[in-house]
């Protein structure tokens, strides 16, 4: 059968239209079109996420987005082009997540078709085996539980223990900002455009090359073939060790987060650079070197409360999903962390942000465990603050 998932819970409108077949142990997707249209450009100038605009946007391209969708899928000529419709029903900005709502019910009156809301959350979860463009497979049976899922954000932090798909429990989360708020805020105060995490990430993989090369130089010595090294190499070209930051609750009890007090230090330090030098932040290294070091603060926690659960809950797999799972620096150290003891699982990029296939997978899980029946529509609401 044939499901169409819609996204529409922050900046990004998404329409799926997947093939599913098997059964809720081993369910087979083909992609048949996966549509998205950002509104980043649109919020830039606003430095983050406008509710209003969003919502407007939604409205705008979710009827353009649908016949695009349709015509990718080659089903626009069918009365009845799918046999259900799932869409996200929170958490996010709930004007925004009505546009989809609204939307979603619509069809599935005009097509009668059942209806699934989603929880965006567990698209993200799920999200780690989809594909963009090919066949994949979600198979219950290859997963070793229970699974802990790292779900990073713009708009969450959680871990979250996974015993079956559907049974969550979240064992720690955010007391404040999230980590991609946190990157997005932090971009900002270096003047960096949103979204921040990509950006700052740049600039710390720069610092973080340019560390290993002046090491390899300083090791090798200035005349090994190659070697660019400047007269002054032994002096210090970056600031790194210049600028420490602090780790928010690293070694606090729980398996909670705090990112704001993090931030609060960039802003400190960023004030304090400036009334030195009014045009600070024009010098590339200092943005650089403040990007890595704010970088590895936020990495390390992430990184050393998921290996406290994994020994606690005895975790044979792990998850790490949501935008901030784009972050190369974080991939790399949970491959370290995992390495020959646990099953590790990251989205492919293009699904790590957010898109309607995610919510596509979920919604058909959902609808098979609900024995292929969906929800009245009357019962479907927005609701902001959905947890797992
Ligand atoms: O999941 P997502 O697309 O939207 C929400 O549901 O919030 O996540 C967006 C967040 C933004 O804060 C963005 O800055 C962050 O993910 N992000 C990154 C990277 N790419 C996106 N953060 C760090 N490093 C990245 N490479
Ligand atoms: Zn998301």
């Amino acid at each position: 059968m044939k499901i169409l998932s819609i996204e529409t819970s922050c900046d990004e409108t998404g329409i799926s239209i997947l093939e599913c077949s098997g059964n809720i142990k081993n369910t087979s997707f083909k992609v048949l079109a996966n549509s998205l249209n950002s509104q980043i450009k649109i919020h830039a100038p606003y430095g983050g996420v406008f509710p209003a605009l969003a919502k407007r946007e939604h409205l705008k391209n979710l009827p353009i987005l649908l016949g695009r969708t349709l015509k990718k899928a080659k089903l626009e000529k069918s009365k009845k082009p799918v046999d259900l419709v799932a869409v996200t029903s929170g958490p996010g900005l709930e004007p925004a997540l009505w546009t989809g709502i609204v939307f979603a019910k619509e069809l599935s009156k005009k097509w009668n078709i059942p209806i699934i809301p989603v929880n965006h959350m567990e698209g993200h979860v799920l999200s780690v085996f989809g594909k963009g463009k090919e066949k994949f497979n979600v198979d219950t049976k290859k997963t070793t539980f229970p699974i802990l899922a790292l779900l990073v954000s713009g708009g969450h932090t959680e871990l979250v223990l996974i015993n079956n798909f559907g049974k969550y429990k979240i064992i720690g989360e955010t007391l404040d900002d999230a980590a991609g708020e946190a990157f997005d805020k932090v971009a900002r105060m270096l003047e960096l455009p949103y979204p921040g995490g990509p950006e700052i990430s740049k600039l710390a993989e720069r610092e973080r090359r340019k560390i290993s090369k002046e090491k390899l130089e300083h090791f090798l010595g200035p005349r090994f073939p190659g070697s660019l090294s400047r007269p002054d190499h032994k002096k210090s070209s970056n600031f790194s060790s210049a600028f420490s930051l602090p780790r928010p609750m690293m070694y606090s009890k729980n398996f909670d987060f705090s990112f704001s007090g993090l931030k609060t230090a960039v802003l400190y330090l960023v004030r304090d650079l400036k009334e030195k030098d009014s045009n600070i932040l024009q010098n590339d290294k200092i943005k650089e070197a403040i990007a890595m070091e704010f970088e590895n603060a936020v990495v390390e926690t992430l990184v050393h409360k998921t290996k406290k659960a994994i020994e606690q809950y005895n975790i044979k797999s792990v998850i790490v999903a949501g935008g901030v799972s784009a972050n190369k620096y974080l991939k790399k150290e949970m491959k370290k962390l995992t390495k020959n003891k646990q099953t590790l699982y990251f989205p492919d990029k293009k699904l790590s942000g957010d898109n309607a296939l995610m919510i596509g997978i979920v919604g058909y899980l959902k609808f098979l465990g609900r024995d292929k029946k969906g929800v009245n529509p009357s019962k479907i609401k927005a609701e902001g603050g959905l947890r797992l």
